[in-house]
């Protein structure tokens, strides 16, 4: 196991009504707060009013941005900088998914700069601390409610979507409530679900050899989701079965799993692309990735992914054909994304294989990527076209 140091502060209010705990937990931070949100889902079904309710009963004064798009951009950031420094906000609250939490945090740091936001995502610029912040989630999938990451996209410039990740983006408080992802369209359920699983995997595929009980935690993880992720597809409004795909999203991303070990990140450097090119879901990405990421990187460890199919999808261990026993894990993988109703190849999710250069350009711009197996420009480009069908 290699040394750590592993942060996570966020205070988790879970379970049913927990959205009322809002106006208190701002209460904490100040008395000005900048609600961000989405394109709307939470004013159909009331979860706006309630926290405006919420607020208002706290005396707390509510500027509002609204707004933010699936792969939030920078332009509708800057615009909630400006707001933030303009109205002396002192919290933010950030009410949605991955999408908005990362939007509010992107506003968070931009805050404390005189310069363009943008300069913290090229690395330009250090983060240093983040605006206090709370989220309400309302989908289960990227863990930025406890992460210690944003990802946001550039559009005007080059189809660049970028990670940024620092203790500091930890939000303050994180109000988690199963009923709120009662609402979400069967395709999102299953997209955060692949994100959820996603980040186990990255973690899961180390070099590291000493690490077994970071290594059961994940199986755990993973296995919940293969057990509870089929439940919530077919009864939306199963509160336990959406409770424990919530709390699983959190744990897959908040920096635990990947304790005392080297992490990969491949899957997700080339998911992103997709997203850039396409602004294709996040977790849709990923399902087209990892089934030919693996099935490219096997071969680096195959105990390694026979582990995985014997622990994971227990498949029976075939002592004599360790290679067949690894396959079949990384095939049951992809007929799972396929059952949850996601695309599986480029064709699936009807695109073709035109950016294919261009993605994996910009993917290695800095460089090789995955910690795992180390990508160059020549292996992206392999992995895209074994995706293509
Ligand atoms: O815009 P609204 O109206 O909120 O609708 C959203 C959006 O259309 C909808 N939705 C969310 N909750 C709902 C709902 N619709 C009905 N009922 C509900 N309860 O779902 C759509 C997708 O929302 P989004 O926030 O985009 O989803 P997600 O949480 O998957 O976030 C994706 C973004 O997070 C980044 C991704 O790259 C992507 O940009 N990630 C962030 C990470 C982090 N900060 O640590 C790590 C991840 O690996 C990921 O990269
Ligand atoms: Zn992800």
């Amino acid at each position: 196991m290699q040394n750590f140091r592993f942060i996570c502060p966020t205070d988790f209010i879970f379970g049913k009504d927990a959205e009322n705990a809002v106006g208190e937990e701002i209460k904490k931070y100040g008395k000005k707060v900048l609600l961000h949100y989405g394109g709307g889902h939470i004013k159909k079904n009331g979860l706006y009013d309630r926290v405006m309710e919420n607020l208002k009963k706290h005396k707390i004064e509510v500027i509002e941005l609204g707004g933010v798009k699936a792969n939030p951009d920078i332009g509708l950031v800057r615009e909630g900088v400006e707001i933030c420094k303009k109205e002396n906000i002192d919290c933010i609250l950030a009410v949605g998914g991955g999408s908005v939490i990362d939007s509010a945090k992107a506003i968070g740091i931009g805050v404390y700069y005189d310069g363009d936001v943008w300069d913290f995502f090229t690395k330009e610029t250090p983060v240093k601390k983040m605006l206090p912040l709370g989220v309400v989630l309302t989908i289960p999938a990227t863990g930025s409610e406890a992460s210690n990451t944003t990802v946001v996209t550039n559009s005007e410039n080059g189809h660049l979507k970028r990670a940024l990740s620092h203790d500091c983006l930890r939000p303050d408080f994180a109000v988690m409530n199963p009923e709120l992802t009662y609402t979400l369209p069967p395709y999102q359920t299953a997209a955060g679900g692949v994100d959820i699983m996603s980040h186990v995997f990255e973690r899961y595929f180390t070099l590291e050899p000493n690490c077994d009980l970071t290594d059961r935690l994940c199986e755990a993880t993973l296995k919940t989701m293969i057990k509870q992720l089929p439940k919530v597809l077919k009864h939306p409004e199963n509160y336990e079965a959406r409770a424990e795909v919530m709390w699983t999203g959190t744990i897959a991303h908040n920096g635990i799993l990947g304790v005392g070990r080297s992490e990969d990140w491949g899957s997700h450097m080339l998911g992103h692309e997709l997203s850039a090119f396409y602004d294709m879901t996040h977790g849709a990405t990923l399902a087209i990735i990892i089934p030919h990421w693996m099935e490219y990187v096997y071969q680096t460890d195959i105990q390694r992914f026979v582990k995985y199919a014997v622990d994971v999808w227990g498949i029976e261990n075939d002592i004599f054909h360790p290679e067949e026993t690894a396959l079949k894990g990384i095939q049951k993988t992809k007929e799972f994304f396929r059952s949850l109703g996601m695309p599986v190849s480029f064709e699936d999710a009807g695109i073709d294989g035109e950016k294919i250069e261009e993605m994996a350009e910009n993917c290695t711009k800095n460089g090789a990527v995955g910690g795992f197996v180390k990508l160059e420009k020549e292996d992206c480009i392999k992995i895209y076209e074994a995706a293509l069908k």
